[in-house]
């Protein structure tokens, strides 16, 4: 593979499995990415198995503390496949909803292998989480203690509990005192003092999460204050087993500039047991629950472009992805992601183009005045950075389908991890909506005839839309007929 065949200015050093052949393609782990987009279609989303492990180990690696436990944040993308991988490699699962406990089941890891944090949860979901035996519930209020203890007395079970604290840091343009998550500091004693006294909850950990941390020296804060409060438990009577962390390690998106695990996880793991050994308490577990550090830099989107129109303020290359089915982060955050020229990569970047997602609404933009070489519709692009929050963050708008998931196993063999939405799925909560109601009130309610949707698609297809006329005259004719 020859240097000069990619041009100044495309690949980042993150992104160890991206190269280019000599025809100037990119190529993730030896395959084309030209391949994958003719094979699944576009848009489609692209993992890539050996960052993700990489990224895994590294974590791993970066602290050295004994008693250390490492989850994955399901929530930044849940997929079955990812999840396996988490677990092969170790890794425990955070998850934030019933919905993920159940992804985690069916990706093997076992119930004692699952903590369940979130800002609220039903009594139904407190009960089910745990009778299925997880880890431990994150309670993250007092109201939220007290109904899990009432919980715990229906269902017959000392439910595990972690108190979510808030520490109150401050760090230069860092803040936790507006987060909407945990107690606050002045309130953990009662907290814990309350659950030390409650008949069906137990402690066995404390809990903070910092979201987007961007110095490290919050976790050592953090750290500071929670073992305080697990003398604090201590003192009480309770060993707290588990301090945890949380997530919001970084990891860059464009040119963004971020501190890596490797920075402070030594330091940090020195502070963190020192810290134990100042207070005079046992070494609890410490659980670390990175998200996006983990597969955001290993995913990658592909799409292509749908046509190239001049317009008033520059050139703009209309794609079929779209910020709602395919790249929300723009919308959410206003990241500003890297384009590369999927079949391009020895051009220079010579020219500006703003990118337009195809839904039917101007604000519905990728990027603006994104460095490209000349481009023209047919031509692929590559969206780096999103294996985290975009594809669990989509919509359907404008009802269209979300893009499938690949993943590149190493050994250049390509697997599909997702497969593109379905019309059906997408309809069916209202179609089981239309089913209960029989034909007199559909027209009475809804005002609906019930017409075979399937038909006309398949033979409009078929029939380069022939059929579609004739049944609007049909329609037209019973109008007529009506009158
Ligand atoms: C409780 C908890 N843990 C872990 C994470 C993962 O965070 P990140 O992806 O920033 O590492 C989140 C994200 O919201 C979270 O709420």
């Amino acid at each position: 593979m020859k240097a000069s065949s990619i041009a100044p200015g495309y690949l980042r050093d993150r992104w160890r499995f991206a190269k280019a052949n000599r025809k100037g393609e990119l190529v993730l782990d030896g395959v084309p990415a030209n391949q994958i987009a003719q094979k699944y279609g576009t848009p489609v989303y692209v993992l890539v198995e050996s960052e993700i492990r990489d990224r895994l180990r590294r974590m791993r690696a970066a602290f050295s503390y004994p008693k250390l436990c490492l989850q994955f944040a399901g929530k930044c993308n849940s997929n079955l496949e990812i999840l396996r991988l988490c677990r092969e490699e170790g890794f425990e699962l955070d998850a934030s909803s019933v919905g993920e406990i159940i992804l985690g089941l069916l990706a093997d890891f076992t119930p004692e292998e699952i903590t369940f944090t979130n800002l609220f949860k039903s009594d139904n979901d407190i009960a089910f989480a745990a009778q299925i035996g997880v880890a431990a519930i994150t309670a993250d209020s007092l109201e939220e203690l007290e109904r899990m203890n009432h919980v715990g007395q229906r269902i017959g079970t000392k439910i595990k509990v972690f108190v979510r604290i808030n520490p109150e840091i401050e760090l230069g343009n860092y803040s936790t005192k507006k987060h909407k998550y945990g107690i606050p500091l002045k309130q953990a004693k009662k907290a814990i003092l309350f659950v030390l006294k409650a008949k069906h909850l137990e402690i066995v950990g404390l809990h903070f999460h910092g979201s987007y941390i961007n110095d490290p020296k919050a976790y050592f804060l953090a750290a500071e204050k929670l073992l305080k409060l697990a003398a604090f438990s201590t003192q009480k009577g309770r060993v707290i087993q588990f301090i945890d962390l949380g997530g919001g390690f970084p990891t860059p998106i464009g040119n963004q500039k971020v501190f890596e695990p490797e920075d402070f996880g030594q330091e940090f793991s020195e502070f963190f047991e020192k810290t134990c050994r100042k207070l005079g308490i046992p070494l609890p577990t410490l659980i670390l629950e990175p998200g996006k550090f983990i597969v955001r830099s290993a995913g990658l989107g592909l799409m292509r472009v749908v046509s190239k129109k001049p317009l008033l303020h520059g050139e703009v290359l209309v794609t079929d992805g779209s910020a709602y089915s395919f790249l929300p982060d723009v919308l959410f955050l206003n990241e500003k992601f890297d384009f590369l020229p999927l079949e391009k990569m020895n051009k220079p970047k010579t020219n500006k183009y703003d990118l337009a997602g195809c839904t039917c609404d101007n604000i519905d933009v990728l990027a603006e005045k994104t460095s490209l070489p000349q481009m023209k519709a047919d031509d692929l692009l590559a969206v780096m950075d999103c294996g985290a929050y975009t594809h669990v963050l989509t919509s359907n708008f404008n009802t269209v389908k979300r893009a499938p998931m690949v993943m590149v196993h190493q050994n250049q063999i390509v697997k599909l991890i997702r497969r593109r939405d379905r019309f059906s799925e997408m309809f069916a909560p209202e179609l089981d909506v239309l089913k209960v109601a029989d034909p007199a009130q559909l027209m009475r309610y809804y005002n609906l005839h019930r017409v075979n949707i399937d038909k006309i698609w398949r033979d409009s297809k078929n029939n380069n839309g022939k059929n579609h006329q004739k049944v609007k005259r049909e329609k037209t004719k019973s109008k007529k007929r009506k009158k």
